[in-house]
């Protein structure tokens, strides 16, 4: 094993894997890689026995099937190694392809090399992986994972919509509830967050999170099946406007600096707007795209509402949504554990309903 002198950390057993076409592009991201564990250069069109590798990266064209024959031949070798992608390109359908192969991080291609080995290494330390595999071997993941590809597709669907024509039609939505609602139902919230945690980019698993979540918070406040719809679907139309936020703020390894935030903050305003110019969508569904970053003290936005002019709908999305963000894994940090993530909302008196927050606390506890 190889002992890098620049780092503080122990190496780790096994070796990573850094797919490329470009070697001689990538050398700080080979030291930066090799700081965790000794890294290989592989060319992803040739196929090689997955060894002791720990973990991926790729930076290859995505659109390129046969240059990607060694990748996949590793991951069907093993199916649960960490793994990110570099994209050179960020149009949907290449970052669909990297959905398609289990990317648990997409990045653009420039991520400065650093950023890129401290994501990998938040993988490497997650204890997700083998709650996954444990949750497979319990027999409830097909249901779970075919489960979050379909309202994956439908996340993807929505996005792909509003993006190219603005517009997201309503019954597209539809097809996104039962398998939220029956897979929560069936496996638990714990397995649901657990899967979509692992496979997805960043909007696609804070969508899919907060969609799991509401549909656990429904159950737990006892409503009916139709609100218990109703509710799963605010939570997957929520973020809609982010569809037209540039993919580098999104996708972004590391906090937004004061401008990218500014952009980020429209998407509320641009999610109410797609979905007014769709039509056919109720008013508690607009409020909620549009006010579920209002906080009941009004310091809140894009409107600055507060107190009783936020619907109790919008409050149970936000509480869902904040929680969602706490625990989700962020490139530059380790999801937060529940009871930590409580207790920063509980810590948010004033601005969020507390009877709320401690319901959903009962919610979350017993996933
Ligand atoms: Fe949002
Ligand atoms: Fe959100």
């Amino acid at each position: 094993m190889s002992s890098p002198a620049a780092s503080s950390k122990a190496p780790r057993l096994g070796t990573l894997v850094l797919f490329t076409d470009r070697p001689g592009q990538h050398l700080d991201l080979v030291r930066a890689l090799g700081e965790i564990a000794p890294c290989h250069v592989r060319d992803a069109a040739a196929v090689a026995p997955a060894g002791d590798c720990i973990g991926f990266v790729a930076d290859l064209d995505l659109l390129q099937p046969l240059q990607l024959r060694g990748l996949r031949a590793l991951i069907a070798e093993a199916p649960h190694l960490p793994r990110l992608f570099l994209m050179r390109d960020l149009g949907e359908r290449s970052l669909s392809v990297a959905r398609s192969l289990g990317a648990c991080l997409s990045l653009p291609v420039d991520t400065p090399a650093d950023q890129v080995a401290e994501a990998m290494r938040a993988h490497l330390e997650s204890p997700l992986p083998d709650l996954v595999r444990s949750t497979r071997q319990q027999g409830r993941s097909a249901v779970i994972a075919q489960a979050a590809d379909e309202a994956g597709a439908v996340l993807a669907g929505m996005l792909d919509s509003a993006r190219l024509t603005g517009k997201v039609d309503p019954m597209l939505v539809e097809h996104g509830l039962d398998p939220i609602l029956g897979a929560v139902g069936e496996a638990g919230l714990g397995a649901w967050l657990d899967t979509v945690r692992a496979y997805d980019d960043a909007t696609y698993q804070h969508c899919l999170l907060v969609a799991g979540l509401a549909a656990t918070f429904a159950i737990e406040l006892g409503f009916s099946r139709r609100d218990r719809e109703h509710l799963v679907r605010a939570a997957l139309v929520h973020d809609v406007g982010k569809a037209r936020i540039p993919i580098a703020i999104l996708n972004k390894a590391g906090p937004l600096d004061a401008e990218e935030r500014a952009i980020m903050r429209t998407h509320a305003e641009l999610g109410h707007a797609i979905l007014v110019e769709a039509g056919g969508y109720d008013d508690s569904i607009l409020a909620v795209v549009r006010h579920h970053h209002e906080l009941l003290d009004g310091s809140g936005y894009p409107d600055g509402l507060s107190g009783d002019a936020i619907p109790d709908i919008v409050r149970l999305i936000t509480v869902c949504d904040i929680y969602a963000a706490l625990v989700e894994h962020r490139p530059y940090r380790a999801p937060m554990p529940t009871e930590e993530a409580l207790a920063v909302m509980r810590g948010m008196e004033g601005k969020l309903d507390m009877a709320l927050v401690h319901s959903f606390g009962r919610a979350v506890s017993q996933g």
